[in-house]
């Protein structure tokens, strides 16, 4: 790692948003509480946090979110009856994914302005060092942990990193695109970045997929953000500032799994039958039920 590259601790994760595409299932359970398998969405990420060596998370929530930080906690009643009735390895899978006493935190984006508002609400928390950012919705199932592949880079080059992967044309105006020097390379700079590009305008199909690492910077650039796409204060329009105003190094690092958007109702049934097919103790069965459902 370069001498003056300092380690990513940190991880934010945006966790306000409403969910009014999967209404009315979360009228009063967050989004990010919905079950992929037997594991909420966020803990999925959290653990694709955690195995990337992150040690303290960060949830920038809102109101009726208070079961996330619920979740996050121990649970006395369930750990003594687990106890009690010597359910040892479930007690022991219950411990593990917790965070350690004082290792999370939790703040509130108190109106809902746009993503590179919720971000800007870590500020205080985070302080004066390079972190990670993870959107719940996307759930990245590969090899490897996508953001673990993004901090290997990371030590290697510093500055900032935004995971990407291709989409088709017809779907680049619904994200982020980036514009990069080597479209097939694993880690390529990035030369341009835009929010939401109008049909036919996208510098190429390589789309922001909901992971980055990001200097302290950001966050001036963030509280003096104007509105941008959606009428959102955007993070992209910050980072566009960070990479042409503040000459800071860019690199885009593709993923070569496959995403889920589980903000979308498709996403999320694909997500669940992909991670039960990835479970011994669920996959033949579950292969034998789809078989039988399509016959
Ligand atoms: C956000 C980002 C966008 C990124 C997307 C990934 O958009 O602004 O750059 O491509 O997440 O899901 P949103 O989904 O909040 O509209």
């Amino acid at each position: 790692m370069p001498s003056h590259t300092k380690r990513i601790r940190k991880a934010v994760f945006p966790v306000a948003g409403l969910g009014t595409r999967f209404l009315p299932a979360t009228k009063a359970v967050p989004k990010e509480m919905l079950t992929v398998v037997d594991r909420p969405v966020i803990q999925h990420v959290v653990d694709e946090a955690r195995a990337a060596g992150i040690e303290h998370f960060v949830f920038v929530t809102g109101r009726n979110k208070g079961v996330i930080e619920d979740h996050f906690d121990m649970q006395f009643e369930l750990e003594r009856t687990l106890l009690d009735r010597k359910k040892t390895k479930e007690l022991e899978a219950l411990m593990a994914d917790l965070p350690k006493a004082g290792q999370a935190s939790f703040t509130r984006q108190q109106a809902p302005l746009g993503l590179g508002h919720a971000v800007w609400c870590a500020r205080d928390i985070v302080g004066d060092e390079p972190f990670a950012l993870l959107l719940p919705d996307m759930l990245h199932h590969g090899a490897t942990p996508c953001l673990k592949d993004m901090i290997e880079a990371y030590e290697a080059r510093g500055g900032n990193l935004i995971a990407v992967a291709p989409v088709p044309e017809d779907q680049t105006h619904q994200y982020g695109i980036v514009g990069v020097t080597d479209t097939d390379a694993k880690v390529a700079g990035i030369t341009e970045m835009v929010e939401k590009p109008p049909a036919g305008t996208a510098p190429s199909n390589l789309h922001i997929t909901g992971r980055y690492i990001l200097q302290p910077e950001i966050f001036d650039l963030l509280a003096q953000q104007e509105k941008g796409a959606g009428g959102e204060i955007q993070l992209t329009d910050s980072m566009i500032r960070l990479m042409s105003e503040q000459k800071q190094p860019f690199h885009a690092v593709r993923f070569d799994g496959t995403i889920y958007d589980c903000g979308s109702k498709l996403g999320f049934l694909a997500a669940n039958v992909a991670y039960a097919l990835d479970r011994p103790d669920l996959a033949p069965a579950l292969r034998a039920e789809i078989t039988r459902l399509m016959s």
